[in-house]
């Protein structure tokens, strides 16, 4: 490959590829460990009080049993609640009460751990624990808890800039209320640990993480050990969305059944414990108003969230964060409260605040647009920020306008019937629906090594995580263009917490934060090389760096007097590697603009005229996601944020039977994502324009950017097909009743 040829941006296939689709890639249930126990959990059956009395007997004595572990016998870990003494788990939160003590939070919180010598006599035994309990009446309803809410502790939850009175001075004000449900993560690989003491200091846990440096830190915390004692082991991860980002009771189950019993212990999770035990998207109402004059300008927005959370700590996802930045608005006020439940702690769900953020804003706005009679791309166009509404700060880089005009040329939204209800096919109303998606774009401090070998090679390191995106795919990318080595001479190591620290695979910040210090870690090496090399050559002793050129696993300077590969370069200085490791963290000059991904949603449903039957025909998501760093792994991203966008919008929602506080939702038989036939061609545009000041690689963060507005655009398409607004999702059949 030429030095001019960039990796970075190449549709090239996941350099993992072949280990995930031969099954040859680990995850975190699939360790060889000898003498191995299986440990499974035994989930409570009532959603508050607490347990009187557990019977093991029947479970200890069945086949193949090597304890049962209960609040009552459970080795307490030392640093529970950072080490406070209390009989209340509520004191200081986190997930690590498991066999805290006999108090039930929630409906399927683990009572008990059966442990055998396989995991069909764990799952058998843990069948024969009996549990008596002391039940009272759990509150798991939202809406008849609103008297509840409560100011979130974490968060700046109120904002107002402006006048909170300019509504007065609106032609037109519009109020509206919306409603999201329960939403669970439902990644194809269950969580799983595997926990491994090495001594009474030490312990090595395999589990599947969104980042092993915070599992390292919360299992240290709770063990009180020392965190270079806590090997976390994360290589793959199926599937995650926000859901593996903590440490929660699999982990800490199975490294107090590993301390019990001396021996080491997988703990895997049901379908059904994946509901309720490691969080979920907590259920929204939002509030919504606008005020507008007659061309559509936007004089006041006021946005209200209450999102529900559990009674034992707060789990925050600012609903209303993306009102403050998204338009050009001079009075915009918003509002952010907790409802406590008696469930399970909620957890980050892709886009966790802009997801059902957007539903209701940009629902808003559709509607606003009707009364007005005002396209809605166009009433969108009107409000364009052109700087931070709040900050005042400049961009970093917006190419929103880009991803409105190309999004709506693709689409042929210039031919859509601004009435509604006008359009038709055969039996089917079809309607044209779009919304604007915006998520905060950061660079989090990284660290990465990157190691040269003598046989050319280059080995790149960090802690970071891969979900299933193709993180090491284009880590390779990165550092095949900052070194000029072919990516197949690259290796990238992740998932381990002895690697350099790094982020962990979450608020789309891994390429932004894990690609730069990639990067770094590689500029910094090549320079390490040109040193050498200069010092070798005395003809180059005063040759500039930057008079260096890096290709075909080579250094030459750029006028072609000298070339020589890695490889005879380190061979000639008896040198075996060279390595550097470099901290990286986002510039000063980049704290001075303000950064945020952006899409343009555009969507055509069709609404059968008789059966209310609802199908979404066709999306159009253009992207300004920075530069694109892999066309072909990030196309998948959005299909996969489109496609969740859709399950919100159509069919996903658990239940909660309140008379009793339990998930009647908790199967992929009775929870609806959407399976292939449901899902239509997925148009990607990306705009793929470098964000230089915010990154060194010109990304901006892709992974939660496609689903913001997804759902927003259907609801509006509905409303355009049939002239039934539906402000409560999903929207199923019976709502277009
Ligand atoms: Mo994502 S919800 O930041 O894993």
């Amino acid at each position: 490959m030429g030095d001019d040829i960039k990796m970075a941006g190449q549709p090239l296939s996941r350099v993992d590829g072949k280990l995930k689709v031969t099954g040859a890639a680990k995850y975190a249930a699939e360790y060889i460990i000898p003498n191995l126990a299986y440990g499974v959990l035994a989930s409570g059956a009532i959603a508050r009080g607490r347990i009187k009395s557990i019977d093991t007997a029947a479970a200890e004595k069945a086949p193949g049993v090597i304890a049962i572990i209960t609040h009552l016998n459970a080795p307490k870990p030392p640093g529970y609640f950072g080490g406070k003494e209390s009989s209340d788990p509520r004191t200081e939160g986190g997930e690590y009460r498991v066999f805290y003590n006999d108090v039930i939070l929630y409906s399927g919180q683990p009572v008990a751990l059966a442990i055998a010598d396989t995991f069909e006599r764990a799952r058998y035994a843990a069948s024969l624990v009996k549990v008596q309990y002391v039940k009272e009446p759990p509150q798991t309803d939202m809406l008849s808890n609103m008297d509840k809410a409560v100011v979130p502790k974490e968060s700046d939850p109120d904002y107002n800039r402006g006048d909170k009175n300019a509504f007065d001075n609106a032609a037109f004000t519009f109020e509206q209320e919306y409603q999201t449900q329960l939403q669970v993560h439902n990644p194809m690989e269950p969580h799983a640990a595997i926990a491994v003491w090495e001594g009474a200091d030490a312990i090595t846990v395999y589990n599947k993480t969104q980042s092993s440096p915070i599992a390292q830190e919360d299992i240290a915390k709770a063990w009180k050990l020392q965190k270079e004692n806590v090997h976390i082991v994360s290589k793959f991860v199926g599937g995650a969305f926000g859901g593996a980002s903590r440490v929660w009771p699999e982990e800490m189950a199975a490294t107090i059944g590993a301390k019990k019993i001396g021996r080491p212990l997988k703990v895997v999770f049901n379908r059904d414990q994946l509901f309720n035990m490691v969080g979920y998207r907590p259920q929204s109402l939002q509030k919504i108003k606008l005020g507008a004059d007659k061309d559509g300008k936007l004089i006041g927005i006021h946005h209200e969230a209450y999102g529900n959370t559990s009674t034992y700590e707060q789990f925050t996802a600012n609903m209303t964060s993306l009102t403050q930045a998204l338009y050009a608005c001079d009075n915009v006020s918003t509002l952010y409260r907790l409802v406590p439940l008696d469930v399970s702690t909620p957890c980050w769900t892709r886009a966790p605040g802009e997801a059902p953020g957007s539903f209701a804003l940009e629902s808003a706005l559709d509607e606003l647009s009707y009364t007005l009679k005002i396209d809605p791309l166009e009433l969108r166009k009107r409000n364009y920020a052109a700087q931070n509404p709040d900050t005042k700060q400049p961009w970093s880089t917006k190419f929103l306008n880009e991803c409105y005009e190309r999004g709506a040329a693709q689409f042929g939204w210039e031919k859509r019937n601004p009435q509604p209800r006008s359009t038709t096919n055969g039996n089917w109303l079809i309607g044209y629906g779009m919304a604007t998606g915006i998520y905060g774009a950061w660079r989090a401090p990284s660290s990465a090594r990157a190691v040269l070998n003598s046989d050319g090679t280059l080995v790149v390191q960090s802690a970071t995580a891969d979900v299933g995106v193709g993180t090491a795919t284009i880590m390779s990318q990165i550092a095949a263009d900052a070194t000029g080595i072919p990516v197949e001479k690259i290796k990238f190591e992740l998932g381990d917490s002895r690697l350099p620290p790094a982020i962990g695979q979450f608020g789309s910040l891994t390429t932004t934060s894990v690609g730069s210090a990639v990067n770094d870690a590689c500029v910094a090496l090549r320079q390490k090389a040109i040193e050498y090399l200069k010092k070798s050559q005395s003809s180059l002793q005063n040759t500039p760096v930057e008079n260096f050129a890096f290709g075909d696993g080579k250094i030459k300077t750029k006028d072609d007097a000298v070339s020589i590969s890695y490889a005879d370069l380190l061979q000639q200085q008896h040198l075996p590697s060279i390595e550097v490791t470099v901290d990286s963290k986002g510039s000063e000059e980049a704290d001075k603009y303000s950064s945020y991904s952006y899409n343009a949603t555009f969507v055509e449903v069709g609404v059968h005229a008789l059966t209310n039957q609802l199908k979404v025909n066709r999306v159009v998501s253009a992207i300004d996601a920075g530069k694109i760093m892999n066309k072909k792994t990030a196309r998948s991203q959005v299909y996969g944020s489109v496609t969740w966008g859709i399950g919100m919008a159509l069919t996903e929602e658990s239940v909660i039977d309140d008379r009793y506080g339990r998930w009647m939702v908790k199967d992929l038989a009775d929870y609806h994502v959407p399976v292939n036939a449901d899902i239509p061609a997925i148009e990607v545009l990306f705009i793929d324009k470098s964000d230089d000041i915010l990154t060194p690689i010109g990304a901006k963060g892709l992974g939660e950017i496609g689903i913001v507005g997804v759902a927003a655009a259907i609801a509006n398409a509905v409303y355009h097909a049939t002239g039934k607004r539906v402000r409560d999702l999903p929207i199923t059949p019976d709502k277009l009743v």
